[in-house]
């Protein structure tokens, strides 16, 4: 069962949170979003979920094994996840540069974790 914090609940977090949560496979432990307000109303049909406005709160918990981050800052935000030894499923775009890029999947490399994006419809089966 992997454990899940999803950072950012704007658009399209929410559809990452209504998958982790109806997913058997998965766990949906933290969604963290700068917007308090946005935070509240995306979260109130799943009470059981921790709402947090501080990614801190949830590098810090060891027992989250993946972070989704449907948020424009991808970079620092994978970055940090990756350090602190999550796994990460990203939104398209993967990074803002090549450099960046390139840095993430060196760094998901060299700690042994899985850094995968996600992009319109690519693990859809029919697609
Ligand atoms: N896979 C797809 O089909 C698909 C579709 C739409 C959007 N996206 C991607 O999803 C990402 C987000 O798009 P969106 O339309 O949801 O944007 P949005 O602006 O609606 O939502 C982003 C949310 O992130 C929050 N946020 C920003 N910085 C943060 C931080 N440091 N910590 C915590 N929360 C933070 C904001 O408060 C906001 O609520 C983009 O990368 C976009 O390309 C993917």
């Amino acid at each position: 069962m992997a454990r899940i914090g999803v950072i950012g609940c704007g658009y399209w977090g929410p559809n990452l949170i209504r998958n982790f949560v109806t997913c058997p496979e998965t766990q949906l432990v933290w969604a963290c979003d700068l917007d308090e307000e946005r935070l509240e109303k995306v979260l109130r049909p799943y009470p059981s979920v921790r709402q947090t406005t501080d990614l801190e709160e949830v590098l810090k918990d060891n027992g989250v094994d993946a972070i989704a981050t449907p948020v424009h800052s991808h970079f620092p935000i994978a970055k940090a996840c990756l350090e602190s030894g999550k796994h990460v499923l990203i939104e398209k775009p993967l990074a803002s540069s090549i450099d960046q890029g390139e840095e993430l999947v060196n760094l998901a490399e060299k700690n042994n974790l899985r850094l995968m994006c996600d992009h319109t419809f690519c693990y859809t089966g029919a697609v």
